[in-house]
């Protein structure tokens, strides 16, 4: 048995998914809702929801070249659509009761639809004579008539209502021709049951062009028709396969793999069946319960059904595995290969698409050559794999092993590497370097890539987390797990780019990496460690860093400055221990908690600001210059969500988050047993200071703890007063018109090219599956924040939207000018060390999630960063 396959992706819907077929670049899913799902293979998103069909939608397929899409539902209609526009073209129905039209097929040298249907009956349409027909009479249309036989009523007279007008249509079924199908192209009795499934086939005749059509029925057979040209697509009954056995099970499913045919039972069998000699080769018994799909591809066979397991088969029709892919039944499949990726996508009625990727069992690798796109998300999965948690201490071993595992990584993409050891035992710094290949007419230059291996601590304990966060998920477009956005996945995708480059041998640069492994930490032992190996690491021309978000979710930014930050601990201690408050409080005795609390209010005024004197002083004054970055950021934003409200608004927030500094009082804690009696002999708080640029954190830091000292003198408290000053950082502010941030600029633009126009109409509401909007209503407006700018960006398409293909190329997305609230010890300090300017791409958005439960990075992103990477570390130019 081969092991399960690996599970690439999962995207959630509301209802069952009936069936799917599979394009060039798109996933064509049909629901029980009647809508057609549109996944991009190319990002597992969904950029579509077609609202197709007033009942399930039971059959989808493509014509041969893939422009057209055919869906077959409940409402007894045919509709077509371009796979461009996502338009219905047509519409096509019968004027029998036909029932539930359960598959659908194109025969492509004859422009012909086939239909095959509950009432037994195969009926087609020849495309070609659209124009010529009769137009329709509206009162025979399935909309507007009554079914005889379908719509009767049942036992107690209760029957389905039917819609009254032509309004009922579902959203996207319109716009179309409407096209009836001749009462000469209908054959009744195609098979003595219901036509559950039918596929086209070529080169199964004497002229390999020529097409026929295989059905196969509830009556338990399968038939071959040929097709007549003359008689406008008219079916004739080449021969039957039927396997002798009298019981008959319903043939639901078939595919086709050259000559032979599999075909899907009722009662869990699959028959294989040599077209050439008309016989059934094997009957393969599976566990599947009732097969109610099969794929074909890279000489395999997968059968699912109810049980909700697929099976395996190789060429010789050994069962080689299984794996439970839905908790539910599997009701579709398809096999595809993209990018040389072999792909099996499942649907079922636990209202999922599963998309595994099956190389590990396909037999012949030849031309399955691994993307570096798929190493990039295979070796993202291992490095998350690794609880590389730097503030506990019980992970202490695992960010070694994570360590070394990068290190690994980088020798075998060909660089030369080294452990950095740091202070008191603290993770190790992993140094490589790529050697580049500088062609004659260019210079070598030195790229520095800073980023951090360790992450936050997560715990899925009370199962907020959507999946484990050490364990990589692809759900909707987005890998979630601990350390994807930050600061992990945009490692990954440094590194794939510097590969890519060698392997293009388009490599001129040194690209030299130092990924630290306390950042979390307030990088601890960095400095020094750094300082120590700077010969090591030798001259550097530029310095790029990874490891923060956009602004919103849809506009690509660049980060110019970073707040700094002073993480200080107060602590207030009593020489008496832990007493009770009744028995011992009194005037005489000074409370730790009160003196702390006294001296913590000094800190902050009205609207928590900083009391400290000369504190604000160094801060510069707001420049021309910087006031037009604000205000391109707040009139792209605003576009894009109105309802962020008024861009002056949105600039003062902006602006204190990034421009002012800010003081933060996280936690205090007590000594002593939690009672309300407890005078506790130890208090102690914890705070932090953000800093701007200007602000010294050293000066700060002595600032901080003499006001504090002060205020304590005044309390002329008997206890002890201790500031401890736990890690700092200085503010950056880089220069946003250098080189290397016009030469991410320009890159950003080649990459993510124009903006893409989605047009919704107003009544749309936008949802996040992940970040439910807090619920909280008050009339006083709250400030901007991060988590307000991700949710109203984020607009899964809905049923509310339609894309759009952007056709023209006049709004390039430039990037935004960014600067952030948060910190990165290592950044100015490596400015300082090396002598070379930083630049920060960030990769994620705003909904990324860093530090909260299910963080996330969108596969898009990971990609086009990556290809970002790949430019800048090509055409920066020598500084
Ligand atoms: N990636 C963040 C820095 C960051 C935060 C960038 C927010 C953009 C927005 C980094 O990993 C981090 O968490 N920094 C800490 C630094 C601290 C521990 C010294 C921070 O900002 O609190
Ligand atoms: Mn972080």
């Amino acid at each position: 048995m081969s092991p399960a396959p690996v599970l690439t992706h999962r995207m959630r819907h509301d209802k069952s998914i009936l069936a799917l077929v599979i394009s060039a670049e798109y996933i064509f899913a049909g629901t029980q809702g009647g809508e057609i799902l549109v996944y991009c293979l190319e990002t597992y998103e969904r950029i579509n929801v077609i609202c197709a069909h007033r009942g399930s939608v039971l059959g989808v397929c493509l014509s041969k070249d893939q422009k057209l899409l055919f869906s077959s539902a409940g409402d007894r209609i045919v509709n077509v659509w371009d796979t461009h526009t996502f338009l219905q073209v047509y519409s096509i129905y019968s004027t029998y009761d036909v029932g539930d039209v359960f598959c659908v097929s194109h025969a492509s040298s004859l422009q012909t639809v086939y239909l095959g249907a509950q009432n037994t009956s195969i009926q087609w349409y020849d495309l070609k004579e659209k124009d010529t027909r009769p137009e329709p009479k509206p009162a025979s249309h399935p909309l507007f008539r009554e079914d005889r036989f379908f719509d009767s009523p049942g036992p107690g007279g209760v029957r389905t209502p039917r819609p009254q007008s032509a309004e009922e249509r579902p959203r996207h079924a319109r716009g179309g021709q409407i096209l009836e199908i001749d009462k000469q192209h209908i054959r009744q009795f195609a098979h003595y049951g219901y036509v559950y499934c039918m596929l086209v086939a070529r080169g199964l005749l004497p002229d390999p062009d020529e097409e026929i059509l295989i059905s196969g029925g509830g009556d338990g057979t399968i038939k071959l028709w040929t097709l007549d040209r003359q008689a406008g697509g008219a079916i004739n009954e080449l021969y039957t396969l039927f396997d002798g056995r009298d019981e008959g099970e319903s043939v639901l499913t078939i595919a086709l793999d050259g000559t032979f045919l599999y075909s899907g039972r009722i009662d869990g069998e699959i028959n294989v069946w040599d077209l050439e000699t008309k016989q059934l080769v094997r009957s393969l018994r599976t566990r599947t319960g009732d097969v109610l799909t099969v794929a074909v591809g890279g000489d395999l066979l997968f059968g699912a059904g109810v049980s909700g397991v697929v099976e395996k088969f190789n060429r010789q029709y050994e069962r080689i595995g299984r794996f439970t892919a839905h908790t539910g039944r599997i009701l579709a499949s398809g096999f595809t290969r993209y990018r040389g990726q072999p792909l099996l996508i499942t649907g079922g009625n636990d209202n999922t698409l599963a998309v595994y990727d099956v190389r590990d069992c396909i037999s012949t690798p030849s031309g399955s050559k691994v993307s570096s796109d798929e190493i990039l998300v295979q070796y993202l999965k291992q490095f998350v794999s690794f609880r590389t948690v730097s503030s506990d201490l019980r992970y202490k071993a695992d960010c070694r092993r994570g360590a070394s595992w990068l290190r690994q990584i980088f020798k075998k993409f060909g660089a030369a590497t080294e452990m950095i050891a740091t202070e008191n035992g603290y993770n190790p710094i992993i140094f490589a370097k790529f050697r580049g290949n500088p062609t004659i007419s260019k210079v070598r230059k030195k790229i520095l890539f800073y980023g951090h291996y360790d992450v936050i601590p997560a715990e899925n304990e009370q199962g907020k987390w959507i999946a484990d966060p050490f364990s990589l998920q692809g759900i909707d477009g987005y890998l979630y797990g601990r350390g994807t956005s930050d600061n992990k996945g945009p490692i990954m995708a440094a590194i794939l780019a510097v590969a890519d480059l060698a392997a293009e041998q388009a490599l001129d640069s040194d690209i030299i990496f130092l990924i630290e492994g306390e950042e979390e930490c307030g990088s601890r032992g960095f400095a020094r460690a750094i300082e120590e190996n700077k010969k090591l690491v030798g001259d550097v021309d530029w310095i790029l860093l990874a490891n923060s978000y956009w602004l919103d979710d849809h506009v690509p930014c660049l980060t110019y400055g970073l707040r700094g930050v002073i993480h200080a601990t107060v602590s207030v201690e009593s020489s008496h221990p832990d007493l009770h408050s009744g028995v011992d409080g009194s005037t005489l005795l000074d409370e730790s908690l009160k003196d702390l609390i006294a001296v913590l209010a000094m800190l902050t005024g009205t609207h928590g600001s900083v009391q400290i004197p000369g504190f604000t002083d160094p801060i510069l004054p707001l420049t021309e210059a910087e006031k037009k970055l604000y205000e391109d950021i707040t009139l792209t934003l605003t576009r894009y969500n109105p309802s962020l409200g008024d861009a002056e608004t949105l600039a003062q927030s902006l602006m204190r988050r990034w421009r002012e500094a800010s003081l933060t009082i996280h936690r205090i804690q007590t000594s002593g047993p939690e009672n309300s009696t407890i005078i506790p002999r130890l208090a102690r708080a914890a705070l932090s200071i953000r800093l701007v640029p200007k602000q010294e954190a050293s000066v700060v830091a002595q600032a901080l703890i003499s006001f504090l000292e002060d205020h304590f003198a005044k309390l002329e408290s008997q206890n002890r007063l201790t500031v401890s000053i736990d890690h700092q950082a200085e503010p950056w502010l880089g220069d946003y018109n250098n080189e290397i941030f016009k030469t991410l600029e320009q890159a950003i633009v080649e990459v993510w090219g124009p903006l893409k126009s989605r047009r919704r109409s107003s009544l749309s509401i936008s949802k996040h599956p992940t970040q439910p909007s807090n619920g909280y209503s008050s009339s006083k407006p709250s400030p901007t924040t991060s988590s307000t700018l991700a949710n109203s960006s984020v607009t899964p398409p809905n049923e509310d939207e339609i894309y759009t293909p952007v056709e023209n190329t006049s709004s390039f997305r430039k990037p935004l000018y960014i600067r952030e609230g948060g910190s990165i010890p290592a950044i100015r300090f490596l400015e300082k060390v090396f002598g070379a300017p930083a630049a920060q791409l960030p990769c994620g958005q705003a909904s990324d999630s860093a530090h909260l439960d299910n963080e996330r990075l969108r596969l898009l992103n990971l990609k086009k960063s990556k290809e970002i990477f790949k430019k800048v570390f090509r055409d920066l130019p020598k500084k």
